[in-house]
C-alpha cells in the first residue's frame, strides 16, 4: 500500500568532534529530499541528532578531562545549532542519551533475547576505536610502528572480554534473499554489489556488548554489559518515532523508514547489521539505504593530523547560506567521491548562481519595475514560439523531479540552470529594450515569458537554497499555495496586472577581500 508519509534520517553524529563539512554534507542532502517531498504534499519526518555512547567519545572525554556526559552536552549542542547555521528543517533531534532512546534500546535488544538470537560468551580479536568495529585478522595490514591497520586507516587494539553475541551468522540467507528481492533497498548499485559480495562472503556472530568501560547503555538484566555503541546508535531511527510503543502515530505512520542517508563508510551497519537486528526483532525493514561520497579538501583527506577539516560556519560566513548548499548539492555526482576548492566554489557561486540565475531575475524584474508599472504584463499575446517555450518549462520539470528523487542532485539543478540559460538567451534574442519603443505589446508578452521562466525557476530552487527562493517568490507575490509542485504548470501561472515588489538582487557575485 503506498501512503503519503515519508520518513528520512541522517546518521547520528558522535559527539567526540565539532560539526566539519562532510558532516554538514550528509544533513544538507537529507535536508533537500525532506523539504522537496513536503512540496510534493508529503507529510514528512526528518530526523537527525547525535551519536553519544561508546569507547571513543569516553577516551575522547578522559583526555579533555571532563566527564563523557559534559562533553556529549557540549557537543551535541554544536549538532544542534548546525541545524539551524545550515537551515536543516529537521522535525525532531535525538540523542542517545535522552531516556527515550535509552528504553528503546534495551526493549530492542529484550526482543532479539526473547526471539532466541543473543547468547553469551567471551570476544577475543580486533576492534578500532575509532571506527567502533570489529575486525577480522586477515583484513587488517601492517602498520608503521608495529602496529595493525584497518582498511580504513584506523588503528586497532587487541580485546578480550566477557560479551554478549548476535547470532549474525543465521541472518546470511535471509539478507541476501532480502537484497535479491528488493533491488532498491540499497543504493548506489556499487554499493549493493559490495555488500552483497561481503555477506557472501560468509558472516561470524557479533560481538553487541562490551565489558571494559561503562559509557553506554547498560544491557538489560546484566549491568556488568554496556551495549555496542552501533547497536545502540542505530536503534535512534525507532526511538524517535515512539518505539517500543509500536501504537504511537509516528511509529505507525512512519515506519519503516523510507531512507536512511549514510556516507560509504557506514555501510554496512545499515545495510548488514542493522536489517538483521530489525529481522531478528520481526520488525519491518527500511525502504532504502543511500551512501554518499566522502570529500577531500583542496585535494587531501581530510583528517585530524593535518588540521584541515571545514567547519561549515566558516563557509557560510564567507560565501553565504544558500551558496554553500548550492556547491554541495552542485558540485558532485551524488554517491561520488568529491573535492572541495575555494575556486571551485567561487565558479559555482559567480557563474552559475550570479551570472545566469541572479542576473536573470535582477534583469527581467528591473524591467517589469521601469516598464509595466512593476505589474505583470496584462493580456499578452504570445506567440507560437513563445508557448513552445512554455510548454518545454512546464514539461521539463518532469525530468528534474526524477532526478531529485534518484538523489541526482546535481542533475535536477543542471535542469534549472539550463532553464535560466535559455531564458537569458531568449533575452538576448528579443532584446525587450529595443521592443519598448518599437513593439511595446511584444516587450510584454516578452517579459511575461522571463516571469514565468522566473516563478518556475525559484519554485524549483525551493529545496536546495530556502532562502533565496523564497526572496525570489517574495518579489513575485506568489502565495504559499503557489509555491508548492503542484503550482509549477499553466494553470498557476502569474496572474496579470499582479503588483510586483521592488526588485532587489538575490545572488550577489562574491569578490575576494583585498588582502
Ligand atoms: N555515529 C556514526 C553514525 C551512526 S548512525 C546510526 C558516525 N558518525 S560520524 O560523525 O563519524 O559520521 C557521520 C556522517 O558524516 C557519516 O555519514 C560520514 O560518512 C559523514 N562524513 C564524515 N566525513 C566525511 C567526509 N569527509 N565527506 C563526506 N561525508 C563524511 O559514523
Amino acid at each position: 500500500m503506498t501512503n503519503n508519509n515519508f520518513y528520512v534520517t541522517t546518521p547520528i553524529y558522535y559527539v567526540n568532534d565539532r560539526p566539519h563539512i562532510g558532516h554538514a554534507y550528509t544533513s544538507v542532502a537529507c535536508d533537500v529530499l525532506a523539504r522537496y517531498k513536503r512540496l510534493c504534499g508529503y507529510n514528512v519526518k526528518f530526523l537527525t541528532g547525535t551519536d553519544e555512547h561508546g569507547q571513543k567519545v569516553e577516551k575522547s572525554a578522559a583526555s579533555a578531562a571532563v566527564a563523557p556526559q559534559a562533553l556529549a552536552d557540549a557537543n551535541s549542542q554544536h549538532f544542534r545549532e548546525l541545524t539551524g547555521l545550515m537551515d536543516l528543517s529537521n522535525d525532531d533531534f535525538i540523542r542517545t542519551t535522552e531516556p527515550r532512546h535509552v528504553a528503546a534500546a534495551q526493549a530492542l535488544w529484550k526482543k532479539m533475547a526473547d526471539n532466541g538470537h543473543i547468547y553469551l560468551g567471551s570476544y577475543s580479536g580486533w576492534y578500532s576505536v575509532r571506527d567502533e568495529a570489529y575486525y577480522q585478522e586477515s583484513e587488517l595490514v601492517a602498520g608503521p610502528k608495529g602496529n595493525k591497520i584497518a582498511p580504513t586507516g584506523a588503528e586497532v587494539e587487541w580485546v578480550e572480554e566477557p560479551s554478549y553475541f548476535f547470532k549474525l551468522s543465521a541472518f546470511e540467507g535471509p539478507l541476501l534473499a532480502h537484497y535479491e528481492q528488493n533491488s532498491g533497498f540499497i543504493g548506489p548499485d556499487t554499493r549493493r554489489n559490495e555488500i552483497i559480495s561481503f555477506v557472501k562472503g560468509g558472516l561470524k556472530d557479533l560481538s553487541i556488548s562490551r565489558t571494559t568501560f561503562s559509557w553506554g547503555i547498560p544491557v538489560p538484566g546484566d549491568e556488568k554489559h554496556v551495549m555496542y555503541v552501533w547497536l545502540d546508535a542505530l536503534t535512534n531511527y525507532l526511538s524517535a518515532l515512539g518505539f517500543p510503543d509500536t501504537s504511537k502515530p509516528d511509529y505507525k505512520a512512519f515506519w519503516p523508514a523510507d531512507l536512511h542517508m549514510v556516507g560509504k563508510d557506514i555501510i554496512r551497519f545499515h545495510t548488514v547489521y542493522w536489517p538483521a537486528f530489525l529481522m531478528a526483532a520481526q520488525l519491518p525493514l527500511p525502504k532504502r539505504v543511500f551512501a554518499h561520497g566522502w570529500w577531500t579538501i583542496e585535494g587531501e583527506k581530510m583528517s585530524k593530523s593535518l588540521g584541515n577539516a571545514i567547519a561549515p560556519q566558516a563557509l557560510v560566513e564567507e560565501f553565504g547560506l544558500d551558496q554553500t548548499r548550492w556547491f554541495m548539492m552542485r558540485e558532485v555526482p551524488f554517491g561520488n567521491d568529491g573535492n572541495f576548492s575555494r575556486e571551485g566554489m567561487i565558479n559555482r557561486i559567480n557563474s552559475e548562481l550570479a551570472n545566469n540565475i541572479g542576473n536573470l531575475a535582477q534583469r527581467t524584474l528591473s524591467m517589469v519595475a521601469k516598464n509595466c508599472d512593476g505589474k505583470v504584463p496584462g493580456k499578452v499575446a504570445m506567440n507560437a514560439q513563445d508557448e513552445a517555450a512554455l510548454d518545454k518549462l512546464y514539461k521539463s520539470v518532469k525530468s528534474y523531479m526524477e532526478s531529485i528523487d534518484s538523489y541526482k542532485f546535481n542533475q535536477a539543478l543542471d535542469v534549472v540552470v539550463a532553464f535560466a540559460s535559455e531564458a537569458n538567451a531568449y533575452i538576448d534574442v528579443q532584446a525587450p529594450w529595443k521592443l519598448k519603443k518599437e513593439d511595446p505589446k511584444r516587450m510584454e508578452a516578452v517579459l511575461f515569458v522571463l516571469l514565468e521562466y522566473i516563478r518556475v525557476i525559484a519554485i524549483l530552487l525551493q529545496p536546495v537554497m530556502p532562502k533565496s527562493s523564497s526572496k525570489i517568490l517574495d518579489q513575485l507575490c506568489i502565495t504559499p499555495e503557489g509555491r508548492g509542485f503542484s503550482a509549477l504548470g499553466y494553470s498557476a501561472r502569474l496572474s496579470p496586472g499582479a503588483v510586483l515588489l521592488a526588485p532587489e538582487p538575490v545572488f550577489p557575485r562574491f569578490m575576494e577581500k583585498a588582502a
